[in-house]
């Protein structure tokens, strides 16, 4: 393992920017690379903790002890299959490109998810979402090392047990790593339209390539895509997932809402049916309704000026100050509306 690295800094390779160092750092090229790391990690007994692209990361200001891995493997592959095709992406494959070229080629099914950062691997542990769209919808096989028996393996859709950010995955994080991963997407098919505002800000002719424009343009409004130019982007994206609650629970969040006077009728609050029991809540309205207004500053850490759900780093800041901040939304919420919202982002080393 001559090109271990120890010490690396973490926080330039994350978005927030945050964060100490990793004690042992490996950029894994190849897969036979990643697999080779993770048997030295078990003879040295070390811990490993993967990073992709460090968009949805939060790293603590100790550092992570033990193997940090960059999944950096690159490559894709298309297969034609029936009416659909195959699509093989390489884990450390970027996101975002891989969706432009989607789009290009013309496949439909991931339209939707332009312009989140991130990379391929990382898509099937939170069931990546935006704008109506998941990644649940068009994954068909993902391909793993099992970590406790070093074995690979390949899962199937209903393995993988996809849910609202969420999947076995992220139920279980220590266990697997993620090589690459098959969407089956559709030639010429239509872009999807499912999601309020999108449907709003739908171009006069929607095509693949107009609804993915579109998108992007939504999240930059929001702040929700990479900029250098945009302090708004040094963040996590959304730092809380929005709370999916049984229907009771969620009236009774609601009834606060009208109580404290935030709303005037119930109606007013943003609510989503989910099946029949729950009804998910937007954690960004909630954040913002509980006294956090856009840009509120906690020294060098504060919300986003466009997103309530979007916590963001300002520079010279700690983590620290940032989960600090964070503790104090999440009782201003629930002292509000008697919700408890849950971080999105991942802890390195801890969660
Ligand atoms: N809202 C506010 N104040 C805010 C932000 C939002 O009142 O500061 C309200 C909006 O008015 C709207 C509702 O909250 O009624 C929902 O807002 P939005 O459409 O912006 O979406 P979101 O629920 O906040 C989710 C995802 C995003 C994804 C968008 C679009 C989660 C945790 N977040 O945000 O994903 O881009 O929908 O589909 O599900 C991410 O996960 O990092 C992420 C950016």
């Amino acid at each position: 393992m001559d090109d271990l690295r120890h010490g690396e800094p973490l926080a330039p390779r994350t978005t927030l920017g945050l964060g100490g160092p990793a004690e042992h750092f490996l950029e894994a090229r190849e897969s036979t690379q990643l697999e080779a790391a993770l048997r030295w990690a078990k003879e040295a007994a070390q811990a490993v903790t993967v990073l992709g692209g460090g968009s949805n990361a939060v790293v603590p200001d100790a550092g992570v002890l033990g193997l940090v891995l960059d999944v950096a493997t690159r490559g894709l592959a298309f297969a034609k299959e029936g009416e659909r095709v195959r699509v093989t992406a390489q884990a450390g494959e970027d996101w975002g490109a891989f969706v432009d070229r989607m789009v290009e080629e013309e496949l439909a099914g991931l339209e939707c998810l332009a312009g989140i950062p991130g990379r391929v691997g990382a898509t099937p542990i939170q069931n990546v979402g935006a704008y109506g769209q998941e990644v649940a919808e068009t994954i068909d096989r993902v391909r793993v090392v099992d970590r406790r028996t070093g074995e690979r393996r390949e899962l199937a859709p209903e393995d993988c047990a996809f849910a609202y950010r969420d999947s076995m995955f992220k139920r279980d994080l220590g266990r697997w790593l993620v090589l690459e991963v098959d969407f089956l997407l559709t030639p010429g098919g239509a872009p999807a339209l499912r999601y309020a505002e999108l449907e709003k800000n739908a171009p006069p002719v929607p095509t693949l390539a107009s609804v993915k424009e579109t998108v992007v343009a939504l999240r930059r409004r929001k702040s929700m895509v990479l900029d250098p130019a945009d302090p708004n982007t040094r963040s996590a994206g959304s730092f809380f997932t929005n709370p999916i609650l049984p229907n009771d629970e969620a009236a009774r969040a609601i009834e606060a809402a009208v109580r404290a006077g935030v709303v005037e009728a119930p109606e007013a609050v943003p609510r989503w049916p989910v099946g029949e029991a729950r009804t998910k809540l937007a954690a960004g309205w909630l954040i913002e309704r509980a006294g956090f207004a856009k840009g509120t500053r906690r020294g060098a850490v504060g919300l986003s000026t466009k997103h309530a759900l979007a916590l963001v780093h300002h520079g010279g800041g700690t983590t620290a100050e940032l989960l600090a901040f964070a503790e104090e939304i999440v009782a201003g919420v629930r002292a509000r509306f008697g919700v408890t919202l849950e971080r999105e982002p991942r802890l390195l080393g801890v969660d």
